[in-house]
Order: C-alpha cells, then structure tokens, then sequence
C-alpha cells in the first residue's frame, strides 16, 4: 500500500502529531515482520520529520546491541549494554532524553554532526522484554521537546502492539 509521510508545512505541531501517529498505525497494522515494520518506520519518521538519523538497536544475546534498519549516515554496528545513550535506555527501561550529546558521558558519537538524541526501549508483546531500541539522532540542541518524545512513545506502543513471528 502505497503512503506518503509528507504533510502541509501549515499543520500545527499538534495537528502534525496526529495525524502521523494515525497514518502511521494504519500503515503498519497487520504487520508480523519485525525487519520490514522497523524499515518502513525509519523511513515514515524520517520522511515526515526530516530527522538526521532514525533506526533501530536489536537486542542480542542479552549484552549487544546490533544496528538493525535505519535512515541516515552510516552508523556504529555495535553497542554493548550499558554503553552510550542507547546502552543505558535499555540497561534502565527508560526513554533517555539528551539534549546536548556532548553533556552525557560516553555518548557514542557515530556522526560528529549529531547534538541531540532521544532513545526509546521496544518490548516484546508477549514477554514484556526489550527486544530493540529505536535511536533518534538531530543535528539540532534540544530537538526533542516533551510533546515530541510523547508522541515518538506512542509510536514505539503502536510498534509494540503487533506479534512479530
Ligand atoms: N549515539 C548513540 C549511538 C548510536 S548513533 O547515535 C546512531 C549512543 O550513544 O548510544
């Protein structure tokens, strides 16, 4: 099915939230590929937000991270847990806030042009386990407001919703 995550430059911040969120939970509804629905939502966020880098972590063996889909520069492959902002999300279980890269110790700078980044943790529906984490990466300080990480959560719950074989 084709969807374009472009919309007018006239809508609201709020409007804008809204109506991603309800294209978006459309878009991936009935999904069960973990790969595919991880792509496509690297590439809605970036297309209707012009982020510098979106992707996703996966989980491995309970002490890696392994770069998974993403859109943007080429990127770390590997990051160990409790290392870096996406380590430390998913060591705590916790959307992580950064608002200026260079005030986190042992940020992991994959592009010199990144200044601020929001991680939030993915579970597995039926196990409540983190299985990934999506990374957002803006060549902006302080590009993640609240109203903007509330509505990139309920992305990763509408993510979260969907069995993945
Ligand atoms: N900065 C991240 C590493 C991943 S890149 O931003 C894509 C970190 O500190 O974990």
């Amino acid at each position: 099915m084709e969807q374009s995550f472009t919309y007018p430059t006239t809508l609201g911040k709020d409007e804008l939230y809204k109506a991603f969120l309800a294209d978006y939970t459309l878009y991936i509804e009935g999904e069960t590929d973990l790969i595919s629905t991880f792509a496509n939502t690297s590439a809605a966020l970036r297309e209707a937000f012009g982020f510098f880098w979106v992707g996703f972590y996966i989980v491995h063996d309970n002490e890696w991270l392994h770069l998974g889909p993403f859109q943007g520069t080429a990127a770390c492959t590997r990051i160990r847990r409790g290392r870096g902002v996406c380590g430390t999300a998913w060591d705590n279980d916790h959307t992580l806030v950064v608002s200026d890269v260079e005030l986190f110790p042992g940020h992991i700078a994959c592009s010199s042009a990144s200044r601020s980044e929001v991680v939030i943790p993915v579970h597995d529906k039926q196990t409540g386990a983190i299985i990934a984490v999506l990374d957002i990466d803006s060549t902006s300080l302080n590009a993640f407001p609240d109203e903007l990480v509330e509505m990139l959560e309920a992305v990763v719950q509408a993510l979260q919703s969907l069995t993945f074989c």
